[in-house]
């Protein structure tokens, strides 16, 4: 498969991440096509699509678009997916797996659509020299993806395989872990500049500490990951590969690092923190320690910022139990953190109302199954009449 010719890419996100995942690819040097909530459109080639899979935080698959065709029917969509050139494209001795998401009235499981493409891909392959590739539905190899809207369907190469959002060093999930992806995205969105301290008391598995760890150092999700689908496509992908896993290495930052400092109660939570974070590479940029978030120890007289994800009463801790915690959130930026910026993630509005702090920002993110906040709070000295609970 040619690795240069260009064709329209879709990088997908979890819902919200989609305003820090453009930002990403702009700073790449893309132009952007469109945005949707769930991924941003751009044109590139497959080449583009490696360089994508090894740089993004913010993506979940990166999706490079064989074609887009009408279609009103399972035997359409087996014709249209047959007459895609596989041989050039899929190695016979390989293995490849189909996903898909579809709405349509003749489809009532994605199954058996995946399956008409699969038999389309098979029988074409044997036709063209009577060998065909295994499959089935572990993503260990190459993937092809349909999305199928009303008349209109589209194929694509998943790039990616098995989603980017996780970033390959959590060995533990420790208790109600934050996803990488998402992690990032919040992270991007702070003021924080990756020079002025970044602080992180309820650290639990270390996620956010982590992730500002590799932004500061400028450490590359491809750095951690080593396996991805496109590994498994006809064509030369290692040259492109090789290349910019070059880059990614003379591009890492090393001096002039800021202190990131991460606490948890847990004592089973700093541990997993720590080994998650010398899984990432980033072990020797945190300063682990076991303490009540309000004995964080804290940098004095610079600026700092300090983001914290307590429980909200979904997965852990009951919501009434959390309400004093909350409140001792606000209290404590208010003493303890006196220059910058603080942030509190959460989906639960009640309890973060509790803060008692009045919110420079709030910005919409997403967890699996709840719309969640990142509050923005100035920190300063002194009293500016900031006790409005908004
Ligand atoms: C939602 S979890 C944080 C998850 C984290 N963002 C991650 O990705 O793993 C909240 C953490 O707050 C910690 N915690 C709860 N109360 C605390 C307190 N008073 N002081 C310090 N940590 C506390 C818990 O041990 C738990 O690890």
């Amino acid at each position: 498969m040619d690795f240069e010719t260009e064709a329209k890419i879709f990088v997908t996100c979890h819902q919200g991440l989609a305003p820090w995942l453009e930002g990403e690819v702009t700073e790449l040097g893309y132009s952007v096509r469109h945005s949707t909530p769930s991924g941003v459109a751009l044109r590139g080639s497959l080449g583009d699509c490696i360089r994508l899979n090894l740089n993004l935080r913010c993506a979940s698959q990166v999706l490079f678009s064989l074609g887009e065709f009408r279609c009103t029917g399972p035997d359409q969509l087996y014709r249209s997916a047959r007459a895609i050139p596989w041989e050039t494209i899929l190695p016979t001795n390989g293995y490849f797996s189909v996903t898909s998401s579809v709405i349509h009235p003749t489809i009532r499981s994605t199954m058996f659509a995946n399956v008409r493409v699969k038999d389309a891909v098979v029988d074409r392959l044997r036709k063209n020299d009577g060998s065909r590739p295994d499959c089935g539905a572990e993503l260990s190899g190459a993937v092809v993806h349909l999305y199928w809207r009303g008349s209109s369907a589209e194929l694509f190469l998943d790039t990616s395989g098995p989603t980017l959002a996780k970033h390959g060093y959590r060995k533990h999930p420790g208790a109600a872990p934050m996803m990488e992806s998402l992690a990032a995205g919040t992270l991007l969105a702070t003021r924080w500049d990756r020079r002025v301290p970044f602080i992180n008391p309820m650290c639990g598995s270390g996620t956010l500490a982590i992730e500002a760890a590799l932004l500061a150092s400028n450490r590359r999700p491809g750095l951690i990951r080593h396996k991805f689908a496109f590994q498994h496509l006809i064509g030369d992908w290692k040259q492109h590969y090789t290349r910019e896993m070059e880059l990614l290495q003379n591009q890492l930052i090393t001096s002039s690092l800021p202190r990131i400092i991460a606490s948890d109660i847990n004592p089973a939570g700093v541990e997993i923190a720590r080994e998650n974070a010398a899984a990432a590479g980033v072990a020797d940029m945190i300063e682990f320690s076991v303490c009540d978030f309000r004995e964080t120890p804290m940098p004095t007289g610079e600026p700092l910022v300090v983001f914290l994800n307590p429980e909200y009463g979904e997965r852990l801790g009951d919501a009434d139990e959390l309400a004093a915690t909350y409140t001792a959130i606000g209290d404590f930026f208010k003493r303890n953190c006196q220059n910058g910026w603080g942030y509190v993630f959460t989906g639960n509005k009640d309890l973060a109302k509790k803060i008692g702090l009045r919110t420079k920002r709030r910005l919409e993110f997403h967890t699996a199954s709840l719309e969640c906040r990142l509050l923005e709070f100035e920190l300063y000295s002194g009293s500016r009449k900031n006790t409005v609970a908004d």
